[in-house]
């Protein structure tokens, strides 16, 4: 039996698996058991930063992993707190705690603004339409799209949505009752849609005249991905709290919450915690990471390539009607259709490159950040070529 009638026999049928069988990755290229290569364009879904099977990464997990996989965190441990001084110094946020994925640092960063809004009598979070932050309950709880939520319910009391990018009803939304707002300032999973301008300054503004927590989710956007370290940096605007996950654990499953020194001692010894969170094999390949992404000055690459990824695709914009919009930042990039785009996937991955659809019409694009103008060149080529056999 092959892998998939062997998947299709025991798994929850919760995925929808694409038609490949990979044996290992290698840098930006993923090979088929079937010794087929394929370049990634979407990078394990903004995880691989720095592509499959780096050197650097390969033998942090390896060092670490012979010393211990797991000690609790009744222990100090080494990686957790090399990882931390890392993350503290390119945020600029004081505090660090460690989770294991995305929708985990979102469920604490919620009951941090719970907690927190409890002593001021402020209940209320908001968060915007078409919004992702995960599958938890909590998550669930600030996002609105009916395929991730029906039959789930009830849900968090309390949470309430403003629509994307609606300043007026922002505006009237926010209150002396609103302890939070949860936002990704460029939506991920919805298609790559930044806030604007004028909805992040209206935002900041409130904030200071209302006093809620500005929680900023960065799972898909954080770590230079954006062409800078964080993506609200594109607005000028300080967040409270910020939940990261995806590229940190340079593969291995590993979420963040990072807050200011005010904000974390909320969380006092005993009311927050998880056995797994901070693996230190996850953190210390997630040092890695942040290490090469500095040497090698990749955010600065990312800009670069983004912008020659953004200009290649306006290109075939102009040439091609049925790509009505190209928008995002650095190499988190999304073109959208005037239809569905899995067969433009498809037919993308017979040609051996492998790009994403999100929102049913979104080509996107979350190539590590360590790939090079010929892999855009390459992707761009064989776009055009698959849009002009429609
Ligand atoms: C913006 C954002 N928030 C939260 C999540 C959830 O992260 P995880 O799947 O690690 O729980 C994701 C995952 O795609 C995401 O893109």
């Amino acid at each position: 039996m092959n892998l998939h009638d062997r998947e299709a026999a025991t798994f929850f049928h919760t995925y929808k698996r694409l038609p490949l069988e990979i044996d290992r990755g290698e840098g930006v290229f993923l090979i088929g058991r079937d010794g087929r290569r394929y370049l990634d364009m979407f990078a394990g879904l903004a995880v691989n930063a720095l592509g499959y099977a780096h050197p650097r990464v390969t033998q942090a997990i390896s060092a670490q992993a012979s010393r211990y996989t797991h000690l609790s965190n009744y222990f100090l441990q080494e990686s957790q707190i090399a990882l931390a001084e890392l993350l503290t110094r390119h945020s600029g946020y004081g505090r660090v705690f460690f989770g294991n994925s995305g929708t985990e640092a979102v469920e604490g960063a919620l009951k941090i603004a719970r907690k927190w809004g409890a002593a001021k009598g402020k209940t209320d979070i908001l968060s915007l339409s078409n919004s992702f932050h995960g599958r938890t309950m909590g998550a669930l709880s600030l996002m609105d799209r009916p395929k991730y939520r029906d039959g789930f319910g009830p849900f968090l009391e309390h949470c309430c949505m403003v629509p994307f990018n609606d300043v007026a009803t922002l505006r009237t939304a926010v209150n002396r009752k609103t302890a939070a707002v949860v936002l990704e300032f460029i939506q991920g999973e919805g298609g790559i849609r930044p806030v604007s301008a004028e909805f992040a300054r209206t935002l900041v503004a409130l904030r200071d005249e209302m006093h809620f927590l500005l929680v900023a989710d960065e799972i898909q956007s954080g770590v230079g991905r954006t062409g800078r370290f964080f993506g609200f940096e594109h607005y000028g605007v300080k967040p409270d709290l910020v939940t990261l996950a995806k590229p940190i654990g340079g593969g291995l499953p590993l979420g963040a919450i990072l807050a200011g020194e005010e904000i974390a001692s909320i969380l006092q010894p005993g009311m927050h915690g998880t056995t797994f969170g901070g693996n230190p094999v996850a953190c210390a390949a997630g040092a890695a990471v942040i290490q090469e992404i500095e040497e090698k000055g990749l955010i600065a690459r990312a800009a670069r390539m983004g912008e020659h990824l953004m200009s290649g695709l306006k290109g075939l914009a102009r040439e091609f009607p049925m790509i009505k919009e190209v928008r995002g930042y650095g190499l988190m990039v999304g073109a959208e259709l005037d239809r569905p785009g899995d067969a433009i996937t498809d037919t993308m991955r017979e040609k051996g490159i492998l790009i994403n659809c999100t929102d049913t019409t979104v080509l996107r694009f979350l190539p590590p950040l360590i790939i090079g103008e010929e892999h855009v060149d390459q992707t761009v080529t064989t776009l055009k070529g698959v849009l002009a056999s429609l």
